[in-house]
């Protein structure tokens, strides 16, 4: 049996008016490459729209999409008008504010080009100063890399190269030129290096936002909240009481349609290396000294620098992989990842991996921290639970039966909130103890979420506020940390992959693994 408490509410009545971000964005000139692509239509043109229905773009705001696909000014805003339309999130797919729209089409032009020729950049400047002509003054551009990784590097010299985006200081005529990088941010770390050293000759750190979605969520923000604002979390924050983490990012999509990608790049580099060690960072830092990007930064990334390295021999304590058969999810039959169209047959590439990491520091030596992510498990679900130690004495004498760790979980997505377990009394004669529960849930003190992860992340580019971007020595400190385990089992086949039925929360084999600390899997 489980006890609710409900937390008093705290959040006034009109709760959805502080949701409203408290800055706009700068003058500015968005060029998102790759503007027929996918993650243009699905998360960056509904985005850029949502914040001009919420009132959140500059009047001298302009968005100029780049891509090989011949298409008009008119056919690029029916696009942009049709990913708008269809996309469900914030609001329901289907539905488009007409007034919005309005004002927002005329801002909207496209240019046609190859990205590897150098033409196109003349072409761009040319649109950018035809733009920027009308507006009698300079302002800021922000160049958006949505385009295949191994277009990156060569981009980024062409821009450097051409006079459309140009190394900003304090003497600068320009406010500000600034470059969004999507992940992957290389394959491994030494590629990580190459592209920083592409993307440092061409512009200053402080001009490229490196993005992970993930940060742009709500509660992963909400996480430095929870931990620096309230003074009765931090005490416990440590070895003393906390007796491990786990971290928690399951998928019930399978591969889709990105076999292409996701054969080469596994769930260690799709998942791990950006989006499960940011929510650890987040989970594990010192406290930062400001909330200022620099001052975060520096604070997540002594947390990748602390991350105990093991070896190759070593990986079995450290790390187990997966890979998803046929299954059932929601009720419906699916295929295996072999089956998959675009897998090899054989394929050996991992779906599914729990790793295990010790932070060498003061607060945290000898917690471990398991990750876990996955395709195709049972239920879509990202959360981090902070599982404490058991009391150390225990008086009561059904305690065998009936003891439930304290956890105090963040519920990441879906569902955001926060809930602490713990132990009470059932009433009636005599001691007996059950499991109850303080939920707090963020859909029902505040409604729906008012911003998705990439209209947050892109209103922060528009600002100039890089807190929640990654710096260039943290992908590369990431990397290091996940090198190891991607080289460990490159060198050592999987037996007996597929190892988990799609529908289920993975191998068999994961429940020893965590068993060897004296732990369990939640099945939040
Ligand atoms: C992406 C990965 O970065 O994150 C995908 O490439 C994954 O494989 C996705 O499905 C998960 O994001 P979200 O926001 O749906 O949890």
């Amino acid at each position: 049996m489980t006890v609710s408490v409900e937390v008093p509410a705290t959040v006034p009545d009109d709760a959805s008016a502080l949701a409203q971000p408290l800055k706009r964005g700068d003058a500015c000139t968005v060029v998102i490459f790759g503007a027929a692509g996918d993650l243009a239509k699905r998360k960056l043109f509904p985005a850029l729209f949502h914040l001009q229905c919420d009132g959140l773009l500059h009047g001298d705001f302009a968005l100029v999409g780049v891509a090989r696909e011949p298409m008009t000014d008119d056919a690029f805003r029916q696009l942009v008008y049709e990913s708008a339309r269809d996309a469900d999130d914030p609001s329901p797919a289907g539905e488009i504010d007409d007034e919005a729209w309005a004002r927002f089409a005329p801002r909207l032009s496209y240019v046609q080009g190859d990205l590897t020729a150098s033409d196109t950049y003349a072409a761009i400047g040319r649109r950018l100063g035809d733009i920027e002509a009308a507006r009698e003054h300079s302002d800021g551009r922000l160049f958006y890399l949505a385009i295949p990784p191994s277009l990156y590097a060569g981009t980024i010299t062409h821009l450097e190269q051409s006079d459309v985006a140009e190394r900003v200081n304090r003497r600068s005529a320009r406010p500000w030129v600034r470059v969004v990088v999507e992940k992957p941010f290389g394959r491994d770390l030494g590629s990580a290096k190459a592209l920083n050293r592409a993307v440092r000759k061409a512009f200053a750190e402080h001009q490229v936002y490196r993005i992970d979605h993930y940060l742009g969520k709500e509660t992963v923000q909400n996480l430095m909240v929870f931990r620096f604002a309230n003074s009765i979390f931090e005490p416990v924050w440590n070895r003393h009481h906390i007796h491990h983490v786990q971290i928690t990012a399951a998928e019930t999509v399978g591969v889709e349609h990105r076999a292409g990608y996701y054969e080469d790049a596994g769930v260690v580099r799709d998942m791990f290396q950006n989006h499960l060690l940011q929510l650890m960072c987040l989970t594990a830092m010192e406290p930062p000294v400001a909330f200022q990007a620099d001052a975060v930064r520096d604070e997540k990334t002594k947390v990748l620098r602390a991350i105990r390295r093991f070896s190759a021999a070593e990986m079995h304590d450290y790390s187990v992989r997966g890979q998803y058969g046929p299954g059932v999810i929601k009720g419906t039959a699916v295929p295996g990842y072999r089956q998959e169209p675009d897998v090899a047959p054989d394929s050996d590439t991992p779906t599914w991996a729990a790793l295990r990491f010790l932070v060498d520091n003061w607060r945290w030596e000898g917690v471990p921290f398991f990750l876990r992510s996955g395709k195709r498990m049972e239920r879509r679900v990202t959360e981090i639970a902070v599982q404490f130690r058991e009391p150390p004495h225990l008086m009561f004498q059904d305690h065998d039966k009936t003891m439930t760790p304290n956890v105090i979980a963040i519920r990441v997505q879906p569902d955001e909130g926060i809930s602490l377990s713990f132990d009470i009394k059932v009433p009636g004669v005599g001691v007996r103890m059950t499991a109850a529960k303080m939920d707090f849930s963020y859909g029902e003190a505040f409604g729906a979420a008012a911003h998705s992860a990439y209209e947050t992340l892109l209103l922060d580019c528009m600002v100039g506020d890089a807190t929640l971007f990654t710096r260039g020595d943290a992908v590369e400190a990431a990397w290091e940390v996940v090198d190891p385990v991607i080289e460990a089992w490159d060198d050592k086949d999987p037996e007996h992959f597929p190892n988990y039925a799609a529908g289920s929360w993975g191998p068999a084999i994961a429940d020893e693994f965590i068993a060897r600390d004296g732990a369990r899997w939640r099945q939040p």
